[in-house]
């Protein structure tokens, strides 16, 4: 079995940052989204992982994840023209699956305990395609099965109006070839009322033709970092989970104190610094004078000198200049700066993306 995972789309529900971001590649628990479903089928077993990318992203996907040798897999980036729609984007790795079944696993889902009994299922059971569904109160914006006793897929509607119970289906897929039918031919799938080739399309035309699609409930945690609050709650959840222990690859001199656990990355100069994690600090970062509460992840390059910042997420080569008041549940865009000239005293919350400037 194979894996794919998509990084595009239009990342409309985090703009402004992803006017000039791919949402895939901003940082949640101080690594990219996009490491979470890497390493979730990685760890299901998956040795070759296909990554599609819409047009412009290609150089950024392949600087962030390399060609998976750093796991021991295989990574394959396939172009994805438009992103119109999830079923497309497994039809465009038809290739690179070469006969063998596949897993879909969402490029923004984070299945926190990880996917291995559904790769079971669907490697013992054998079905022709196979969803995951979990309890979400609102699955009027969701994927919704509709299912027998026997666990198989009788309907499944993209974001129904009136979903008959509160089951959902996350971004988690399976298929063997003979998926690939739904696109040929004359009863081929077409694109929904929103113009997108609907992965429910592609599974409701293989249960019409008679094939055998499952459905299994995901019991484990699962995040869908879709928006800005939904991003920050994420970012706590796993820094929480991630950050159990200091790991501190620099020298941090006697006038900083750590507690509650920290990930300190190489070359970081970090002096007169109460740090309270769980924080995660990337390489090259200077922090001076200043205090890094709860749940902040600083990324590579950036600079902090007499800042308070809690619960927040710093993108890389961020500036933070003798700003007194608690900067609290932000995310900062790359190469941003935030600099003070005036005393003043309040709390502040950002949400800016690159490049910005804020001088008070
Ligand atoms: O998160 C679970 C939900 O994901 C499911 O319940 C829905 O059935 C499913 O359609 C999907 O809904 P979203 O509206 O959240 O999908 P979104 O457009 O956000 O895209 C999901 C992922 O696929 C994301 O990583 C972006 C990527 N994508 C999306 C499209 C439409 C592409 O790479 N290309 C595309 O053409």
């Amino acid at each position: 079995m194979k894996a794919i995972i998509p990084t595009g789309g239009r990342g409309t529900r985090m703009q402004p940052l992803t006017f000039s971001l791919n949402k895939h590649f901003i940082p949640i628990g101080g690594k990219p989204l996009i490491f979470y479903p890497v390493e979730t089928v990685i760890a299901a077993g998956i040795k070759e992982i296909g990554v599609t990318y819409n047009p412009g992203y290609l150089e950024e996907a392949q600087s962030i994840l390399g060609d998976g040798s750093r796991w021991g897999v295989k990574i394959t980036y396939i172009l994805q023209e438009k992103p119109i729609g999830l079923a497309n984007i497994v039809q465009v790795c038809e290739e690179f699956l070469a006969g063998e079944s596949f897993v879909f696993h969402l490029g923004d889902n984070i299945f926190v305990d990880g996917i291995k009994e559904a790769v079971d299922y669907f490697e013992e059971k054998k079905p022709n395609g196979l969803v995951t569904m979990l309890h979400h109160s609102e699955n009027k914006r969701m994927g919704v099965p509709y299912f027998d006793d026997s666990g198989r897929l009788t309907k499944y509607v993209e974001k129904p109006e009136n979903p008959p119970h509160d089951f959902a289906v996350p971004g988690l897929y399976f298929g063997d070839s003979n998926f690939f039918k739904c696109f040929k031919g004359t009863e081929a799938i077409v694109p929904s009322a929103r113009g997108e080739y609907e992965i429910p399309a592609a599974f409701q035309w293989m249960i019409d033709q008679g094939m055998r699609v499952d459905v299994v409930e995901y019991k484990g945690k699962w995040l869908d970092p879709g928006k800005f609050d939904d991003w920050m709650e994420a970012n706590q959840f796993m820094l929480e989970r991630e950050v159990t222990e200091d790991k501190i690859e620099c020298e941090v001199g006697s006038d900083t104190t750590i507690e509650n656990n920290a990930h300190i990355g190489k070359n970081c100069i970090i002096e007169n610094t109460q740090i309270k994690g769980p924080v995660v600090i990337g390489d090259n970062v200077m922090i001076k004078d200043s205090f890094i509460g709860p749940f902040t992840a600083i990324s590579s390059d950036s600079k902090v000198e007499g800042a308070r910042i809690e619960n927040s997420i710093l993108m890389n080569e961020v500036l933070i200049k003798n700003y007194p008041d608690q900067i609290d549940s932000s995310l900062i865009g790359p190469g941003s700066e935030i600099i003070n000239t005036e005393k003043q005293s309040k709390k502040v919350s950002f949400f800016i993306g690159a490049k910005s400037k804020i001088i008070v």
